[in-house]
């Protein structure tokens, strides 16, 4: 996401990074994620050695080489019942909104660019549950045309509800 919390058009990512796309592959290799079903969509086909799981409310909806689940606490259901300790949150606006209050963990890039767009992160930084724990920094380069910042985040009391107790699923 920009500094401004922009994560996308509403039609595409409008950046292309390929340090940051790098990023990404490594930290969800291997990896349980979920994402929105209109994320999905776009990165059809970019799954190669993740498990997807999409939430939808259409039950009848098709995930080739993925899950599909209704609600945030089933796609959980389903990471865990495959083993996994951990659920990636992989967007979009909608889903890092649901996930947020329950997540322990945020890998975030930062891109150094002021762009408009429809779809943005939620805010996090100020409501003092949030602290950085380490960052790295990047210049524009030849093939990367904004300078960018990766940071890692950890939130100190991530919401249980019941239905919900991130610590039943996830490493911290
Ligand atoms: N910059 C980045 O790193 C990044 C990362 C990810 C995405 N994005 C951008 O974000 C945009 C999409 O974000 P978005 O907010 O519009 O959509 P989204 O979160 O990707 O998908 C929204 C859809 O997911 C389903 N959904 C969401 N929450 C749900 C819940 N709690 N239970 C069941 N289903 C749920 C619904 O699908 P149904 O309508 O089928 O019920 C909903 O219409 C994309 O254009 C993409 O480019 C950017």
């Amino acid at each position: 996401m920009t500094r401004h919390r922009v994560l996308g058009t509403g039609e595409g990512i409008p950046w292309h990074l390929p340090r940051d796309q790098q990023h990404f592959r490594q930290q969800t290799d291997g990896k349980v994620l979920v994402l929105g079903r209109r994320t999905f969509e776009e990165m059809d086909g970019w799954f190669t050695n993740q498990l997807p799981i999409v939430l939808t409310h259409q039950s009848d909806y098709k995930v080739a080489n993925g899950l599909r689940a209704d609600t945030l606490p089933s796609a959980l259901a389903l990471a865990e019942a495959r083993g996994a300790h951990e659920l990636m949150v992989c967007g979009g606006g909608q889903v890092y909104e649901s996930a947020l209050p329950i997540a322990t963990h945020l890998i975030l890039t930062i891109i150094e660019a002021t762009i408009e767009g429809k779809v943005c992160f939620p805010p996090f930084r100020d409501d003092g549950r949030w602290h950085r724990t380490h960052h790295e920094s990047f210049e524009a380069d030849a093939e990367n045309t904004h300078a960018m910042t990766f940071e890692w985040w950890q939130q100190s009391a991530p919401v249980v509800t019941d239905r919900c107790d991130p610590h039943r699923h996830l490493d911290t």
